[in-house]
């Protein structure tokens, strides 16, 4: 049984990669290397395509049919959405065109199950403590959009041809299931910390006026290695022929603020972790935590760890290198 992971060279893709493989499936990764590195997959066949691009349908479909694969985990995709309000069209094309190519070359391959990557950006700016599925999603910007519109298009393959769809609404990933596949990019809180730290500058905190108890935003961050396993619950799940819901959130349920977490990143690293406070960054809801009833019921996935093995393992991984590639502002 071989199961197709798009961006599997990528940080939470080769997670999975590596999941898949300890569970003795074979693996084919559809990665275009551009933040991807082909060390990450171990055995599994790379077919070095973008998602995105002209000829992929077609080079997707023959790899599919040449694997025997049977199912498909999609991350290939953007995801700064600073850079999403700043070209629209071309997250379009790459979020939703990249997951239209995949769609239609399982299709015309008769490989009918699917996870796809979505995000708790979703969401929007919800006023609740703890965000359910059925919360009405407002994405606040084109990233968060396509996203959105991927869960639309999964369901509507669903109806028209019996895609088998999960779409898993990812809270705020961080840390490293093995040291060598830490995250490589430097783009959200924790590694930005790092980074600081690492050039002997303080970490920054984007404000602390919001409505918190510290005053910092408040997030659910989730253990890359419980996200990636949530990944395989799923592709089991797709096997049942009754299946209640196709949108999960991939959370906690518990929070932490940017002050803790850099507190825990204190304690692991045992540096001077003093923040400078920044003003506010525009669009940051000041509290998003899943409710991860959902997956908890129908999957039987729960997250195993939290702050301080995130934090750990991340710290560990940064350590151990090799050193991040810089694909973001600082
Ligand atoms: N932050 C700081 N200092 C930093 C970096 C970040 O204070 O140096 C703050 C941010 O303002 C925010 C929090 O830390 O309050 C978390 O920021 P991240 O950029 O790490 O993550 P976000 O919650 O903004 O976004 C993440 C993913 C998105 C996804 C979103 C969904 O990066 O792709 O979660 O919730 F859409």
């Amino acid at each position: 049984m071989t199961t197709l992971v798009t961006g599997g060279a990528g940080y939470i893709g080769a997670h999975v990669v590596r999941l898949l493989q300890e569970r003795g499936e074979k693996v084919v990764v559809v990665d275009d290397l551009s933040t991807g590195r082909p060390e990450r997959i171990g055995d599994a066949v790379l077919v070095e395509c973008d998602v995105a691009g002209p000829g992929a349908v077609e080079a997707m479909r023959v790899a599919m049919v040449e694997h025997d694969v049977r199912a498909v985990v999609h991350f290939a995709a953007r995801k700064q959405v600073g850079e999403s309000v700043e070209k629209p069209a071309w997250y379009y094309q790459q979020n939703v065109g990249g997951l239209t190519n995949v769609i239609a070359a399982m299709e015309s391959a008769d490989v009918d199950r699917l996870v796809f990557s979505s995000s708790a950006a979703t969401y929007g700016m919800p006023s609740v403590s703890s965000v359910e599925e059925k919360l009405h999603a407002e994405p606040i910007n084109p990233y968060g959009e396509t996203k959105l519109i991927g869960e639309w298009l999964g369901r509507a393959a669903g109806r028209a041809w019996g895609l088998r769809f999960v779409a898993l609404r990812y809270f705020n990933v961080a840390g490293a299931g093995w040291p060598e596949l830490g995250d490589p990019a430097i783009l959200n809180l924790v590694p930005m910390v790092l980074d600081r730290l690492e050039r002997s500058e303080r970490p920054k905190i984007f404000g602390d006026d919001y409505p918190t108890p510290d005053g910092t935003c408040i997030r659910d961050y989730i253990h890359v290695l419980d996200l990636a396993e949530a990944h395989l619950a799923s592709l089991d799940y797709l096997d049942l022929d009754e299946r209640e819901h196709d949108v999960f959130n991939v959370g906690t349920g518990t929070g932490a603020s940017v002050r803790e977490v850099i507190e825990q990143i204190g304690r692991a690293s045992g540096l001077d972790v003093t923040a400078d406070v920044e003003p506010r960054r525009a669009g940051d809801p000041p509290q998003l935590v899943a409710s991860p009833e959902r997956i908890r019921l129908e999957l039987g996935w729960v997250a195993k760890q939290g702050l301080e093995e995130i934090i750990d393992s991340a710290w560990e991984a940064w350590q151990a290198g090799p050193r991040a590639i810089d694909v973001g502002e600082r």
